[in-house]
């Protein structure tokens, strides 16, 4: 499907100037970009309102993440962290222990709550690194009877990908296929925190369908590249998924409209995947040229995803490069000291041609000496 900026099919940028940025997933909109993306998007699909997380937007989005994950029952929560939370609490029952990557959200960034709030003990695998191996999961496994005394259980094992921590790096197929073979086999549920999970589908060529599949419940994140103001989607079994919405009320998360986030991502979420692609082929195109510049070298992450490591010439004034940018409607974020930057490919690539950004760096670069 062609995704030109002039294209019809293509989701349009702000209406103001369009900023190519190379830093983060994906667009935010603030403000009155917001309202007018919903315009379009409700000039394409009349938008309805839910009331509680009931019907319209809510129940539309929910039934296309049940479609794209193959699991029985999607349902939208506020945000990622109460995805993350409730799925963990509800697949362990009255277990307390979770086997979780230290480098992951859960474990570092959720303010201690499966511990606090959920009676949870977190207990964490491959010192910072992206991914535990599903040797070192099931040694930790076995350890656990002899390594401690009160049999309180294991509840479930947790895995984020790709990992924000380590620069968006994944966890490699074949190493979750093995997790999922092994915790299915010791009946283990097992938890995705797929927050970024389109950035690991686009990058691994691994559909959104098959990550799910080996997983007991996924979470997706509505903002961080499908455009909405927040909120995140939890799919799974419909017996577990139909006790959601009590622990959300409890909690305090049932808020009385959710269409706004529901609808932009809605509307985003169409036609995701081949802007992804589109934004990798132009990359690469952009990326062959410039790294014909002497001192310049742009090279991708070591199983990373959408992040990329940018070595500028030496002598570049990293603010001098990024104000002229600037002019040029691009940023790209300012060089260390060490003359390296770490840039991210995302769909706002595609709101300039690629010869467009080439020239615009060079002559930044050029600028910038
Ligand atoms: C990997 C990951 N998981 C979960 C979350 C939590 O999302 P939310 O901000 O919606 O609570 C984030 C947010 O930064 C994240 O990066």
């Amino acid at each position: 499907m062609p995704v030109l900026a002039n294209d019809a099919n293509r989701h349009s940028a702000p209406a103001n100037e369009p900023i190519v940025k190379l830093f983060g997933d994906g667009e935010f909109y603030d403000g009155l970009p917001y309202l007018e993306q919903l315009q379009l998007a409700n000039s394409k699909h009349p938008i309805k309102v839910d009331r509680y997380g009931s019907g319209g937007a809510v129940e539309e989005l929910e039934k296309k993440f049940e479609t794209i994950t193959g699991k029985e029952k999607a349902i939208y929560m506020p945000s990622g962290t109460m995805a993350n939370q409730f799925a963990i609490a509800m697949l362990s029952g009255d277990s307390t222990k979770v086997f979780v990557q230290d480098t992951s959200h859960v474990y570092r960034d959720e303010a201690d709550a499966a511990q606090s709030i959920f009676n949870k003990r977190l207990m964490p695998l491959a010192k910072d690194q992206t991914f535990f191996t599903a040797d070192e999961l099931k040694k930790a496994i076995e350890n656990l009877d002899s390594e401690e005394v009160f049999k309180s259980g294991l509840g479930c094992v947790s895995l984020e990908n790709p990992v924000r921590r380590t620069d968006g790096r994944m966890v490699p197929i074949s190493e979750i296929k093995k997790i999922s073979e092994y915790c299915r086999s010791k009946n283990i549920k097992l938890h995705l925190d797929g927050a970024r999970l389109y950035m690991a589908s686009a990058w691994s060529g691994v559909s959104i369908k098959e990550y799910s599949s080996y997983f007991d419940t996924i979470y997706i994140s509505l903002y961080k590249y499908l455009g909405a103001s927040g909120g995140a989607i939890l799919c799974g079994d419909k017996t577990l998924i139909e006790k959601m919405p009590h622990m959300i009320k409890i909690h305090g998360g049932n808020m009385f409209g959710n269409w706004l986030n529901a609808a932009m991502a809605s509307y985003k979420l169409d036609g995701i995947e081949e802007r992804l692609q589109e934004a990798i082929k132009r990359s690469k195109e952009i990326f062959a040229a410039l790294n014909q510049i002497p001192g310049m070298k742009i090279s991708p992450l070591d199983g990373g995803t959408n992040i990329y490591s940018m070595k500028f010439p030496a002598g570049i004034l990293g603010q001098k490069f990024g104000e002229s940018l600037n002019g040029y409607f691009i940023r790209i974020p300012r060089p260390n000291e060490n003359g390296e930057a770490k840039i991210s490919v995302n769909e706002t690539l595609l709101y300039r041609e690629p010869k467009y950004i080439i020239d615009a760096i060079k002559d930044s670069i050029n600028k910038a000496k």
